[in-house]
């Protein structure tokens, strides 16, 4: 057999680092293909921390972060050095994960060097253009540039097949971050619970709060929701772990910095993460990825959002959209305080977005779809070897070379 093909797997923001994660692992396990890791860095330290959590090394960080970057700058970047990471690397395909700048670059740079792309968690769709700003864009675009369109859930590829994606194309998988939430739990213990979520005789409540479209006013008024809760419910503590996002921390801090049952801390590993959600009474989040692990855990989630591309969640009764309108977030915590029954029916949980195995079918059609390489000799003459990115990721990036042979993870 010849080498082992390199797929370049994508990733920039801490969400994608978790959804990857499993993938790259499963690819890692491949006989006939191996992970080549990119990191854009659109999120420096966070994405960093979650691959730290999984045990994989980034073989080509891109490093494109700047305080308070702007979309189109950011874009600018990211497109620049994945062009010259595609022009210089042998990679048989591209995958992307969700709806990020960086997935939807790294999807057009892969589609100016003719590379297929494969789209993770594709067909995600919230009908509004603006909201969630700027990924529901992204991930439309992100469907017309992709080859194979790996959907969560069947309603997700029921979405691509009203955009007229060929159905041979659309993969039905489960949504990566059960495979990565099942991986972690495993190895989570109560030793990983945050202090501030250890307090007895409190319910937990876990608030995550970071979209673009509720930067400022709605932000603001989220946290006098939760600070208004604190004084009624001497029983709740707040646990807040704050993006890095300094507009995020602009209307988060000053509101909420003083009080003694609300806890701001720094962004949580994701195996401190899981231990707080698996602990929690109530989840407060504008989060895509919550949204999905909370419903796997049977964790009530007030989406603090407006409308979400996540309905299977609403259907199974874990989520329930309230917005950031502090008097609708007050209220409906109010309800599920009162009434013991409408908590209950929140907390039943539902496996519908998945089993743990979308990894593992993801990368068997990448094997299908990605012809083997020429043996060793004819390769070769014929391509680069991986060995030349190694030199280039050195060269260029100051990244640590690539171990084709284990993939970027770390056993
Ligand atoms: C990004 C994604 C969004 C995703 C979110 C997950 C885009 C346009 N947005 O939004 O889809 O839901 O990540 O969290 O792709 N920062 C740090 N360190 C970090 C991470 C961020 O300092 O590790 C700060 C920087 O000042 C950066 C700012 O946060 O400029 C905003 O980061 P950015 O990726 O542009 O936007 P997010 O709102 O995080
Ligand atoms: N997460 C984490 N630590 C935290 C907050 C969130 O590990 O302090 C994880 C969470 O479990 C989920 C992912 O980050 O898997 C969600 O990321 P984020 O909310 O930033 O992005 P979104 O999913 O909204 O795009």
């Amino acid at each position: 057999m010849g080498p082992r093909r390199l797929v370049a797997v994508i990733a920039g923001t801490r969400p994608e680092a978790v959804k990857v994660a499993p993938v790259i692992r499963k690819l890692a396990d491949s006989a006939t293909l191996a992970p080549l890791v990119v990191s854009t860095s659109q999120h420096r330290e966070m994405t960093r921390q979650i691959f730290d959590d999984f045990g994989i090394s980034v073989d080509i960080d891109l490093d494109v972060m700047r305080p308070r970057q702007n979309l189109w700058d950011l874009t600018a970047r990211v497109s620049s050095k994945m062009g010259a990471v595609f022009a210089e690397t042998p990679v048989a395909a591209v995958l992307v994960q969700g709806d990020t700048t960086s997935a939807f670059v790294g999807a057009l740079a892969a589609f100016y060097h003719r590379i297929p792309v494969g789209h993770v968690e594709a067909g995600l769709r919230s009908h509004d253009r603006y909201s969630p700003f700027p990924e529901e864009i992204n991930r439309m675009l992100i469907g017309r540039l992709a080859n194979w369109h790996f959907a969560p859930t069947s309603h997700a590829a029921r979405q691509l097949r009203r955009e007229n994606v060929a159905d041979a194309d659309i993969f039905t998988t489960g949504n990566t971050v059960v495979d990565a939430l099942h991986w972690m739990v495993e190895r989570v213990s109560d030793d990983a619970l945050p202090a501030a979520a250890r307090a007895k005789d409190c319910r937990l409540v876990l608030v995550t709060c970071h979209r673009r479209e509720n930067l400022g006013e709605p932000m603001m008024d989220v946290a006098h929701a939760v600070r208004e809760l604190a004084a009624k419910y001497e029983d709740l503590h707040f646990l807040f772990p704050v993006h890095p996002n300094p507009a995020v921390r602009d209307a988060v801090y000053p509101l909420l910095d003083d009080h003694p049952r609300i806890t701001l801390c720094e962004p949580l590993g994701y195996n401190e993460f899981l231990a707080a959600l698996k602990k929690a009474w109530l989840v407060l989040s504008d989060s895509g990825g919550v949204q999905e692990e909370s419903t796997a855990l049977g964790r009530p989630v007030l989406v603090l959002r407006k409308e979400t591309e996540r309905p299977e969640g609403v259907k199974a009764g874990t989520l329930k959209l309230v917005g950031t309108d502090r008097k609708r977030i007050v209220r409906e915590v109010t309800r599920l305080c009162s009434s013991p029954a409408a908590y209950e029916k929140m907390t039943k949980g539902s496996k519908v977005f998945g089993d743990g195995q979308a990894a593992e079918r993801i990368v068997s059609v990448l094997e299908e779809k990605i012809q083997p390489s020429a043996p060793r000799s004819m390769a070769r003459r014929k391509s680069v070897k991986a060995s030349s990115t190694s030199s280039w990721s050195k060269e260029k990036t100051g990244a640590s070379p690539i171990a084709p042979a284990k993939g970027g993870v770390r056993v």
